[in-house]
């Protein structure tokens, strides 16, 4: 099999970089571990920065996003038993962020390149790349029991953090930057209509809370913890009442409760990546780096990665050019080849 570019990961990164690629016409074949279902069903991420709601749109898959994103010009910011609104729309010209969930960007990123006849290989397995600093990196991966091997010019490492394309480059050509922070967030995933139509980031003496939503029906709300705290001793009542606690506001505001039908601890942790690339290979997204989901920059950085990536295969494939910058377009290099 043979392809411009292999991309490794059917996340954000790797779908908005094959429509963005297919719109440049750049061919390019889509590598993932799991299953279409279980992309369409994982709920994760769920803020979209207006620079990727408007790259829906020029992509023309914003159909379902236009009728079903919760558009927010802001947010609270809550402490003194008081709100303080953030209003975006005023401070940045009109911008404002849309509660969409990544897993229906998925869907919608999915079908795009389905109805387009692009090729997504789901449930690969054993994908291992190869000869990076060749004019020939290929992947090799089985898929439906028979190994295969693809042949690319470039392989972009959409893989996420847990993935194999950054464990590929030796460490001597990579610089971590890596923190654990000294607390994690608890958080509920309910079925409760949302109690504000805004987020709210309320700072307490008992700690912090986040109130979010994915949906008009479902809620998404966080509590500060230890990084080590037992879920097990977090009963819901105990969380809904510690949520009231830290979200209360002098003015009596309710929180409205409903049956929790996900819960968990995450750990707190920023871990960038440099260079992004090693050879043929470019990493994207979570696969180079993470940083805490506070203000939702994982999906919509991952998004911006891949538009400077794009930018530069564009200038490769129309007018040859190894060196372009993800600023200007002009300068810069990518070596090899
Ligand atoms: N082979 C093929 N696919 C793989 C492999 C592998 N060895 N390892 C991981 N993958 C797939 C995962 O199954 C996943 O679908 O790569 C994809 C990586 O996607 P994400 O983890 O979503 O990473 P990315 O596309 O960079 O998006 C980053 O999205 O989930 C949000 O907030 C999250 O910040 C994150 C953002």
């Amino acid at each position: 099999m043979r392809t411009p570019v292999g991309i490794i990961g059917a996340g954000p990164a790797g779908l908005f970089l094959s429509l963005l690629l297919q719109r440049e016409g750049i061919a390019s074949v889509v590598l993932e571990v799991h299953s279409r279902k279980y992309l369409e069903e994982r709920i994760r991420a769920g803020v979209l920065e207006q620079g990727t709601v408007d790259l829906m749109h020029e992509l023309g898959v914003g159909e379902r996003l236009k009728k079903q994103g919760l558009e927010h010009g802001g947010i609270e910011l809550r402490f003194g038993g008081r709100g303080h609104r953030i209003d975006f729309r005023e401070l940045t010209g009109g911008k404002c962020v849309t509660i969409y969930a990544q897993h229906e960007v998925l869907k919608d990123l999915i079908a795009a390149k389905l109805a387009a006849n692009e090729p997504i290989i789901f449930e690969t397995e054993n994908v291992s790349v190869h000869n990076l600093e060749s004019a020939a990196p290929a992947i090799h991966f089985r898929a439906n029991g028979i190994s295969e091997k693809l042949e690319c010019d470039f392989i972009a490492g959409c893989d996420g953090f847990h993935g194999i394309c950054r464990p590929s480059i030796p460490a001597s050509a990579l610089q971590i930057y890596d923190r654990d922070y000294p607390f994690a967030w608890l958080g509920i995933l309910a079925q409760a209509p949302p109690s504000s139509h805004e987020l709210i980031y309320a700072y307490h003496q008992r700690g912090f809370a986040l109130f979010s939503m994915r949906s008009p029906k479902i809620s998404r709300l966080y509590l500060q913890c230890a990084p080590d705290e037992d879920i097990a001793a977090w009963p819901d009542e105990r969380i809904w009442k510690e949520l009231g606690n830290r979200l209360e506001t002098t003015a009596g505001w309710k929180l409205t409760e409903g049956p929790v039908i996900q819960k968990g601890v995450t750990g707190m942790r920023s871990f960038v990546t440099e260079p992004m690339q090693f050879g043929k290979l470019f990493l994207a997204g979570d696969a180079a780096h993470i940083v805490p989901p506070t203000g939702a920059k994982g999906l919509n950085l991952a998004v911006a990665d891949v538009r400077v990536l794009a930018r530069a295969l564009r200038e490769f494939y129309t007018n040859g050019r190894r060196s372009v910058c993800g600023e200007c377009g002009r300068c810069s290099g990518f070596p090899g080849g």
